[in-house]
């Protein structure tokens, strides 16, 4: 497999000012290097551009519509690029929001080629919001909804269709921030989640067994992976930290089921926060469990 890395710097959906900075964090963490270890050959496309932050307040519900909009075309035909080339895209976010152009471009993908589609949205945040629910307008917290059609016309539909995806097709685990009217959303559509309560009942890995459940040889799995999914225990570099999240070693297994499926064809790294880190921490862990995302195991496995 070959895989492109591409950068998204900007913080124009989320609350706090600082994921911008992110795929620079990644790098400086030895992202490619890593990936290229497990065997992989790893080109890095560099950024790309969008419109500067202009740090303004909601209107109508959102806050930064347009600017929001320019990204996610850019991500999504980036991405979309990458996979018509037989290639695997990391997106190096950047905000949440950035996962409309990213998994909408994977949902045109999967059309085309006639595979189904899985995507397993770790997040300590349902990202389930509407203009008209969220308590704050950021458009991080409305990506889920906007694949599943819940959203403005500037950023439902990027895939060519309206919804760009099916509820049924996600699996949201580590989830424990939903906000009021989210919550009613989330189970009105239909949304398959695995929250905290979940995972401290069942265990990672009966939750994994569970979410991973259905897969074949015809199925793109996409991993959309929020650093705030993490305990801010092991990860304090993000916007939105929320206290109860699976430890270093609960997220390890979890990384180390997905890539045990060999499924794996485009990721979602996403919120990592420098501006709140410290000296790059978040930034190693998210690393560091990317490398099993992509097979490093302590002992061989599967033959390897
Ligand atoms: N639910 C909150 C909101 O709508 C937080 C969303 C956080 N999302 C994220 N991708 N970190 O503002
Ligand atoms: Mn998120
Ligand atoms: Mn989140
Ligand atoms: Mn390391």
């Amino acid at each position: 497999t070959q895989i492109s890395l591409i950068g998204a710097p900007t913080d124009i959906g989320a609350g706090a000012r600082g994921a911008s900075m992110g795929p620079e964090a990644l790098r400086v963490a030895d992202l490619g290097p890593v990936i290229e270890a497990q065997g992989f050959d790893v080109i890095d496309r560099g950024n790309l551009y969008g419109p500067a932050n202009p740090w303004l307040p909601p209107q109508n519900g959102y806050r930064h519509l347009a600017e929001v909009a320019a990204w996610n075309k850019a991500v999504h035909d980036a991405v979309y690029a990458e996979l018509g080339l037989g290639r695997l895209p990391i997106l190096l976010g950047g905000d949440h929001c950035l996962g409309i152009g990213s998994i909408s471009a994977v949902a045109r993908h999967c059309r085309e080629a006639g595979k189904k589609l899985r995507v397993l949205w770790l997040d300590a945040h349902a990202d389930f919001n509407t203009h008209a629910l969220t308590p704050t307008g950021n458009i991080h917290g409305m990506p889920v909804a906007c694949l599943c059609g819940y959203g403005p016309a500037e950023i439902t539909g990027m895939s060519g269709q309206t919804p760009d995806i099916e509820p049924g097709w996600v699996r949201q685990i580590g989830i424990r921030s939903v906000d009021q009217g989210e919550k009613q959303l989330v189970h009105q559509a239909g949304l398959e989640v695995f929250d905290m309560r979940y995972l401290d009942e069942m265990g990672m890995r009966a939750t994994m067994d569970a979410a991973l459940a259905g897969l074949d040889a015809d199925t793109h799995l996409h991993v959309s992976f929020d650093v705030d999914f993490l305990d801010p225990g092991i990860a304090p570099g993000v916007g939105t930290t929320v206290p109860g999240g699976p430890t270093y070693r609960e997220a390890q297994l979890c990384m180390e089921m997905i890539a045990d499926t060999g499924l794996m064809r485009s990721l979602d790294v996403v919120e990592l926060n420098p501006a709140l880190d410290e000296r790059n921490k978040t930034a190693e862990v998210a690393v560091d469990l990317i490398e099993s995302l992509f097979g490093k195991s302590t002992l061989m496995r599967r033959g390897s």
